[in-house]
């Protein structure tokens, strides 16, 4: 872990501008940041049972809201996992975001930085930051207990035969199913600005 934090940012400076931009390497649209809503976390919080030592990432995090939307209401709990005046401190736990717009994960940065700053975020609670494409840095995810996605069908197909070495995982993705996968359980997701949408989150517990 002390190599990840050592990696908070990593500029994708590694390839040519024209090759960081090609399609083969993009699991969602990057120009325009779709995201995903906040009541999802409900539906992670139900599924995954969050265990001391546990890491969970988002691959292609955006602006990282889903990471710090969970990471709030962990940091509100005790280890028991209730939120009464008694408390203990809560569970440790690593939250990654993975994102290739290094905008994005620079936006993701300032924020952490002023949750932490009003101490939302409990210091049991560690929060990384990686801009990267997801597919060329796969040690950053493997080896994690959860992982949330709202990526295209596209790229959900580039990335299941990672999340299939990865195994036994937790993998919650919004939108879209993966390839192949028996949906553990599915939920629906109301989307405020968007009076009756209701939009799927599947859940898998890869085995
Ligand atoms: C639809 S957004 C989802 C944002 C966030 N996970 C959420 O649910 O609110 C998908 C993100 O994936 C990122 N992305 C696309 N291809 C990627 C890749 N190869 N590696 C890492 N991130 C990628 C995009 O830059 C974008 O920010």
């Amino acid at each position: 872990m002390a190599g990840l934090a050592a990696s908070i940012f990593l500029p994708f400076h590694s390839k040519e501008p024209e090759q960081q931009k090609t399609s083969t390497i993009m699991l969602a649209p990057q120009k325009t940041l779709w995201s995903t809503p906040l009541s999802a976390v409900d539906h992670l919080q139900r599924w995954i049972d969050i265990q001391n030592g546990d890491k969970i990432c988002d691959v292609g995090c955006g602006d990282g809201r889903i990471l710090f939307e969970w990471a709030k209401r962990l940091s509100q709990e005790d280890d028991d996992g209730d939120n009464s005046n008694d408390k203990s401190p809560p569970k440790t736990v690593t939250f990654i975001g993975i994102d290739i717009d290094p905008i994005r994960i620079q936006s993701c940065q300032i924020e952490l930085e002023r949750l932490r700053q009003e101490n939302q975020i409990h210091p049991n609670v560690t929060i990384v930051f990686v801009c990267d494409n997801a597919l060329t840095s796969v040690d950053l995810f493997q080896g994690s207990t959860a992982i949330f996605l709202y990526l295209i069908p596209r790229g959900l197909k580039l990335l299941y035969p990672i999340l299939q070495q990865s195994k036994p995982i937790k993998v919650v993705s919004y939108m879209s199913k993966l390839p192949e996968e028996t949906v553990t359980d599915r939920a629906v997701v109301l989307v405020e600005h968007q009076p009756g949408a209701e939009w799927p989150l599947y859940f898998y517990d890869m085995r």
